[in-house]
Order: structure tokens, then C-alpha cells, then sequence
């Protein structure tokens, strides 16, 4: 048996393909390397000491899909990382946002029951809460309005994935919903590497850090928390990866749709971030303030006490760790991967 992984060379992807073979699972990743290079898969390599399939392929190829599940019939689910993901950019290309997402999802899924494969999870993010009335979300939170077309592709995602499940039983689909992932692995090997100017707080930081940009733009301090800036649920990508091992049980149920929030439960103001970073590596990291960003959020930080009674999963890395891991990664490799 082995899990296909989409996105499997992308930041959250790649430190999940270290995880799942550290279980002891077989993986076989695709990933068009629109977003990410080969080179993050070499290094998971390097970290486990064993190989990876791996199938430079678009998920949109609905033929390169069929050979990929003809060639590997041992294949028997599915975690489901591939798209795009940046916020702004999908403002000024909504088409490509829901070409790549929906489409992309929709011929995954028909080649995927075509081979009688019906076992998925999917990345989804806290985004499908929208500006929520009430925080900590739990699972029961409703979902609302996105901003942005991005935001819209996870909750269509969710709604498609859902009406799928409900129509053809046998699926297993475990919906995850993502809070803010950062830190990397502990080996400084792999870690996130934003093309461009990074569009999250702590590539940012980091690479304020390392001289690459000359200081950090807080946006908004009149927001209504404790020091006016905006409040999120960081959390280790290494926690976040081993909450899909965790998750896999899922696969083993007749049938079902099973939905987690995966944060660590406790907020951070963006000010808390830079402080905690700070003190993590004793760099100084200038800022200065701008008006809010539109479309942003005061808080959200999850309940995410579902994933522990049902999952068995807890993130362990607080954020002096996930601060200093982070650190580590741009420290060791100041240019990412080098693409
Ligand atoms: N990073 C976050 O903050 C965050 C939060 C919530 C949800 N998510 C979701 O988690 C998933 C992974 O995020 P990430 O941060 O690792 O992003 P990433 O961009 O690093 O990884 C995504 C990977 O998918 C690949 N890809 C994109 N379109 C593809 C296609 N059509 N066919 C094949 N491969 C394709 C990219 O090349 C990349 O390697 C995404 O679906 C993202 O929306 C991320």
C-alpha cells in the first residue's frame, strides 16, 4: 500500500513525505513544480535515507494521473497539498486560482474513483471561517464568506469533497483545516521558500533577519486585540505533517467525512511574533506600522481539542521552537533551495 502525495514537493508537503516514511509508509508524490523544486524532495532523502517516487506532472492531466495510478496499483490514498495558494495574487488571477484548484481537484478525484482509490485528505485552511463571530472555531463553526478568490477554492473544495462523499459512501475524506504553518524541519534541510517577496509574517521575518529585506510591515495596529495587531494560530509544519500520519486512520473506516481543525489552541499578536523571534535567536527585527490590509482578519486561533480526542493528535512545538527552527532553515540556506 502507498499514499499519493499532490504537492508533496511544496513546504507543508514535503515535511509531510518526511513524516509519513518515518512511519514507515511508501509514498509517491506529484507535483508539477509550479511552486517548488525538485530539490526539496532530494533533501527529504537526505533526511530519511529513503527514496521517493516521484511523477513531475500536473494534477489537470487527467492522462498523466491515469499512469501514474496504472504504473503504482499499490497506491490506496490520497493527500491532497497541490495548488496555489497566495492570497494576493489570486485577487488578479481568480481563472488560474479556480482552474487550478477546482479543475485540478475534480480530475484527481475522477481518476482517483476511476481506480476504485477512495481515500483522501485534503488541505484545507482556517481561511473557510472567514471573520468568525466568536474565537477559538471549533469544527462547528460556520463557515463563511471569503474574501478572496483563494479562500473560495478551500471552501468550494470542502462543499465539492462533501457532496461527493455523501453521494458515493464508500469514500473516506478527511477534511484538515490548516491554521498558520511555520518553523521547519529540526535538520534545517527543508523549510518554506517563498518565490518573491514572502506574502507570510514569518518568511518575512526571516528574511528581514538575514539582510534580505531592510524591515518588517506590521499591517493594522487598531485592531480590537490586546496590542492592536492582528492574532493568529501559529503552528510547527512538523506538527502540522505528523497530524495527517495521525489522520491516515481515517482510511482504514467504511466510509465517512471527518473534519479537524489542526492549530495549536493559543493566538499570537504579529508584535508577539517579532518578540518571541527575538528572543528565539537574538536577532533584532525593525518594523514599522502600515494601514491595515484589506481583507484581513483581528484574530482566529482554533479549538483544536477534536484532532486530540479523535486523532490522537496534539502539536508539540511551541513558538520559541518554531521561531528557531525557522531560523535555522533561512540561516542554512539563505537563498531556499536555490531556484
Ligand atoms: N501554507 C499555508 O499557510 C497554508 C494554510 C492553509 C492551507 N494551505 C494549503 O496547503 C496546501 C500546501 O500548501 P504549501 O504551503 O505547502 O504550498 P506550496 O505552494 O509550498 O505547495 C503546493 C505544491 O503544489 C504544487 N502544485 C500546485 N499546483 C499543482 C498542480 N496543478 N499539479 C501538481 N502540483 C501542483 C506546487 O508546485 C507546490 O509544490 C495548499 O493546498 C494550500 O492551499 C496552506
Amino acid at each position: 500500500m502507498s499514499i499519493l502525495v499532490t504537492g508533496g514537493c511544496g513546504f507543508i508537503g514535503s515535511h509531510t513525505v518526511v513524516e509519513l516514511q518515518q512511519a514507515g509508509e511508501d509514498v509517491v508524490v506529484v507535483d508539477n513544480l509550479d511552486n517548488s523544486t525538485k530539490a526539496a524532495l532530494d533533501k527529504v532523502e537526505e533526511i530519511t535515507g529513503r527514496p521517493v517516487k516521484f511523477y513531475e506532472k500536473d494534477i489537470r492531466d487527467r492522462e498523466g494521473l491515469e499512469e501514474i495510478f496504472t504504473k503504482e496499483p499499490e497506491i490506496s490514498g490520497c493527500i491532497h497539498f497541490a495548488g496555489k495558494k497566495a492570497v494576493g495574487e489570486s485577487v488578479r488571477l481568480p481563472w488560474e486560482y479556480y482552474d487550478n484548484n477546482i479543475h485540478g481537484t475534480l480530475v484527481l478525484l475522477d481518476v482517483m474513483r476511476k481506480h476504485g482509490v477512495k481515500n483522501l485528505i485534503f488541505s484545507s485552511s482556517s481561511t473557510v471561517y472567514g471573520n468568525p463571530d466568536a474565537v477559538p472555531v471549533t469544527e462547528e463553526s460556520p463557515k463563511k464568506p471569503c474574501t478572496n478568490p483563494y479562500g473560495s477554492t478551500k471552501s468550494m473544495q470542502e462543499t465539492i469533497l462533501t457532496d461527493i462523499q455523501a453521494a458515493d459512501p464508500e469514500w473516506n475524506i478527511v477534511l484538515l483545516r490548516y491554521f498558520n504553518p511555520i518553523g521547519a524541519h529540526k535538520s534545517g534541510k527543508i523549510g518554506e521558500d517563498p518565490n518573491g517577496i514572502p506574502n507570510n509574517l514569518m518568511p518575512y521575518i526571516t528574511q528581514v533577519a538575514v539582510g534580505k529585506l531592510e524591515k518588517l510591515h506590521v499591517f493594522g495596529n487598531d485592531y480590537p486585540t490586546p496590542d492592536g495587531t492582528g492574532v493568529r494560530d501559529y503552528i510547527h509544519v512538523v506538527d502540522l505533517a505528523k497530524g495527517h500520519v495521525k489522520a491516515l486512520k481515517k482510511f482504514d473506516e467504511n466510509g465517512g467525512l471527518y473534519i479537524y481543525n489542526l492549530g495549536t489552541g493559543r493566538g499570537y499578536s504579529v508584535l508577539e511574533i517579532v518578540e518571541n523571534f527575538e528572543k528565539a535567536t537574538g536577532v533584532k527585527i525593525p518594523y514599522q506600522i502600515d494601514p491595515r490590509r484589506p481583507g484581513d482578519i483581528a484574530a482566529n486561533y482554533a479549538d483544536a481539542s477534536k484532532a486530540e480526542r479523535e486523532l490522537g493528535w496534539k502539536a508539540e512545538n511551541g513558538i520559541l521552537e518554531m521561531c528557531a527552527d525557522s531560523w535555522r532553515w533561512q540561516q542554512m540556506n539563505p537563498d531556499g533551495y536555490g531556484r
